[in-house]
């Protein structure tokens, strides 16, 4: 009876460790993914990218990059976020060019503006793997010279 009791006592103070290095490790994966960036930390993942893409870039251009984010909606001056799901627009368009514009923002190559620099925010290489971001899963295209 008494050993028992005492057993379920071990149980839970078990449990109660575990759930606490549990949640631990789920605090620590999720800084250790807020700050992976290429170059600067190997534990860089394709998933980091997507999590950069969702929270910076997801609420202007939308998740599927069609331009509809939640704040496409105030329509920001009126300058509609760009449709980054369009293959036959971003083929027109080279890395470079991809790249000027998420570093320096809209203005750098000759829009409105409305775009910010993302500068301050990701490393050069940061920038170039969202570029590829683009590219591979959102219009699903490569630059293309014939017009
Ligand atoms: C505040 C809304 C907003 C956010 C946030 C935003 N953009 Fe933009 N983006 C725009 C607008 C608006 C344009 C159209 C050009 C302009 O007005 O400057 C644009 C244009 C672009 C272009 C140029 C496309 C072309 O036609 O060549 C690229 C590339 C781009 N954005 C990538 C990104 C990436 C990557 C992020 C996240 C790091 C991001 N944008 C976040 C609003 C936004």
């Amino acid at each position: 009876m008494s050993m028992k009791r005492y057993r379920s006592r071990t149980v839970s103070m078990v449990l109660c460790l575990s759930v606490m290095v549990f949640s631990g490790a789920v605090f620590s994966g999720e800084l250790s993914k807020e700050k992976a960036a290429p170059g600067k930390n190997a534990t860089w993942t394709e998933e980091a990218v997507k999590e950069n893409y969702v929270m910076n870039c997801a609420p202007c251009h939308g998740e599927t990059g069609k331009g509809n984010g939640p704040l496409a909606v105030e329509s920001i001056g009126g300058v509609k976020p760009r449709n980054l799901n369009n293959a036959k627009l971003m083929s027109a368009r080279t890395d470079e060019e991809l790249f000027k514009a998420t570093k320096l923002g809209g203005e750098s190559v000759k829009f409105f503006g409305r775009m910010p620099s993302w500068r301050d925010t990701f490393t050069d290489a940061e920038i170039k793997q969202l570029v590829q971001y683009i590219r591979k899963n959102i219009c699903k295209c490569e630059y293309n010279d014939k017009k």
